[in-house]
């Protein structure tokens, strides 16, 4: 008879900048106990296993990390992807579809066959697309395939808000949804600061100018060309927010987070799997959650879900 395994295992395929990081994020804050890293560069895996295992000791608790392979995801709860092309300067996320969807079918199939039967978390980009193609090439229920979607997004949202109206960022709630990508859209109509609209803080104070949060939502969408821009790659943010949503996936939390999901009427959108606020927990997405947007923010919906459903059908797969 076989035990029952009780700790968690996290696989990482991709220990590039964002999987390094990731990696890095798990460890410090201790959210699986196991971690298990993958790459194609198997230096670079066995290299970072081993850099992480040297401050182990300085953790919160000593995750056991090691560099794997394939065989390893067998008994993963989550398996995150984050292998792939990046953005280069001057590249949009949707032009990397074709090189990542043929390292996709290659990776989410050689999980499949050692009998991974968890959770996918997706951060490669295009997202929206690569979390679909996992679903496609899995197999899995579309409740256990999840994109990191608009996570970013609506960190960096809620830090210039908070910068700009001086208060903490988790006192703001305010979500950035559709593609994790250029057609993306603030959530206005429903953005607070410590329960007060945004838009009622716009009448209440002089101070406050509704040209301003145009101008911050603008630096949220190309937040990543200028990052790019002067570092190559952005990979910390993205990094700490899939450890959020790892966390919230294996502590059961129930949190609510915006991430890709999968699409079936919700937002008179379908098949298609897209930036929105969903429940998290050990199940994967329990529910998404349906916000009543405004009229513009409903035809922005629209149009961000008509381009990645055009991404899908153009795509060759
Ligand atoms: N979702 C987001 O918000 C977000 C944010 C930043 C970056 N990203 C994306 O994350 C991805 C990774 O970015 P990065 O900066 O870490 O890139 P990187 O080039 O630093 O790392 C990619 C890693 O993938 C590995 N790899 C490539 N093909 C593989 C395969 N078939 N099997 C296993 N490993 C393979 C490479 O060896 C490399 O280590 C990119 O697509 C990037 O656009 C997403």
């Amino acid at each position: 008879m076989t035990m029952k395994k009780n700790v968690n295992r996290v696989a990482l395929i991709g220990a590039g900048s964002v999987g390094s990081s990731y990696a890095f994020a798990l460890l410090n804050q201790a959210i699986a106990e196991e971690l298990v890293i993958i790459d194609l560069n198997e230096d670079k895996a066995m290299g970072d296993a081993m850099d992480l295992n040297h401050g182990k000791v300085f953790a919160p608790s000593p995750t056991k990390t090691w560099y794997g392979n394939y065989e390893d995801c067998k008994d993963a709860d989550i398996v995150c992807i984050s292998a792939g092309a990046n953005q280069k300067p001057g590249e949009t996320r949707l032009d990397l579809v074709q090189k990542n969807l043929a390292i996709f079918e290659s990776i989410v199939s050689s999980v499949m066959e050692s009998g991974f039967n968890g959770i996918f978390l997706v951060a490669t980009n295009p997202v929206d697309i690569l979390t679909y193609a996992t679903w496609k090439f899995s197999g899995l229920p579309k409740e256990r395939v999840i994109g990191s979607g608009t996570i970013l997004d609506s960190g960096r949202f809620r830090f210039l808000l908070g910068e700009y109206f001086d208060v903490a960022p988790g006192n703001v709630h305010a979500n950035i949804i559709g593609e994790h990508g250029d057609t993306e859209l603030p959530v206005w109509s429903h953005a607070t600061i410590g329960g007060v609209p945004i838009s009622e803080m716009i009448e209440r104070y002089p101070e406050y100018k509704s040209e301003d949060l145009d101008e911050i939502f603008t630096n949220v969408r190309d937040a990543a060309y200028q990052i790019i821009e002067k570092k190559g790659a952005t990979y910390y943010g993205i990094a700490m927010g899939m450890a959020r949503i790892t966390r919230a996936i294996l502590y059961n939390e129930n949190s609510i987070l915006t991430v890709s999901a999968y699409l079936d009427g919700e937002y008179g959108a379908d098949d298609v799997y897209i930036g929105v606020p969903a429940v998290l927990n050990r199940e994967g997405i329990r529910n998404v959650v349906e916000v009543s947007l405004n009229e513009k923010e409903q035809e922005q919906f629209d149009h961000s879900a008509r381009v990645l459903k055009d991404v899908l059908k153009k795509a060759e797969w």
